[in-house]
């Protein structure tokens, strides 16, 4: 991906935990056995066995951030390529087609959760990590497009996604908990901010259309308010959703 910034890992020297085996530990969330066979046991059985230890701090696998991490380098240095790719699509058609800031960040940032934290319920997850930095009209938004995805709004420009038929098959209906919002949000004054977040959305991933992110360093300037601790260190209420991503693979 060309406007992707090159990744540096960290040296031997810097490795935490130096000298030791550093092992993973699976996430309770995403334990490769939902039916309750941890690994849990059998690592620490090779703790006791070898001295080896769980993974704590920054994993040589993943590129190093820098000590203030600010947005841009999550979407550089964690985001999966997809994720990079759609949010960077759904900006620019917002910003291509005269949306104002407020819908374009909206888009830039609405699957945010998808990039590195967490898929289900990723609206609810997105809206609250950027909501001490954002609008509040932005992170209401970003949480109500997961809602809004599943109905459609024809006189509105969008469609039930034809994608969704083959993502969860034809005959599925989103949880009560999903309509109830749908229900409210098409009430509520910021309404079209949400949708027109969910018709830029688009699932079609272009290959080779590279949109180059710092072009959004202006609108995120105006609109994302950037802690000068770095985000993760700012003893903001969401800052830990920001250091998992960092460390994702931290044993505590
Ligand atoms: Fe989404
Ligand atoms: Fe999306």
């Amino acid at each position: 991906m060309k406007n992707r910034k090159t990744p540096r890992y960290m040296t031997a020297a810097e490795c935490p935990q130096a000298g030791h085996e550093r092992m993973m530990m699976p996430q309770p969330i995403n334990q490769p056995d939902p039916y309750g066979l941890s690994p849990e046991p059998a690592l620490l059985q090779r703790m006791r066995e070898t001295g080896a230890v769980f993974m704590m701090g920054q994993n040589p696998d993943l590129p190093v951030l820098p000590a203030k991490p600010k947005l841009l380098d999550f979407f550089h240095y964690r985001f999966c390529d997809i994720a990079y790719m759609h949010l960077l699509q759904s900006a620019k058609l917002a910003l291509d087609a005269g949306q104002n800031e407020t819908v374009v960040t909206a888009c830039l940032l609405h699957d945010i959760s998808n990039g590195a934290l967490l898929r289900s319920d990723h609206g609810y997850w997105g809206a609250q990590m950027i909501a001490p930095y954002v609008s509040e009209e932005v992170a209401w938004a970003v949480q109500q497009h997961q809602a809004l995805r599943y109905f459609a709004d024809e006189a509105a420009g969008f469609k039930y996604p034809d994608a969704y038929n083959s993502f969860f098959g034809p005959d599925y209906q989103p949880p009560e908990y999903l309509q109830h919002a749908h229900r409210e949000a098409r009430k509520h004054r910021w309404y079209m901010t949400s949708r027109l977040v969910t018709i830029y959305d688009i699932y079609s991933f272009q290959d080779g259309w590279d949109v180059d992110p710092e072009q959004f360093t202006d609108i995120i300037g105006r609109n994302f308010r950037e802690p000068e601790e770095g985000l993760g260190f700012d003893n903001s209420p969401v800052a830990h959703m920001w250091r998992t991503m960092i460390w994702p693979h931290n044993f505590l």
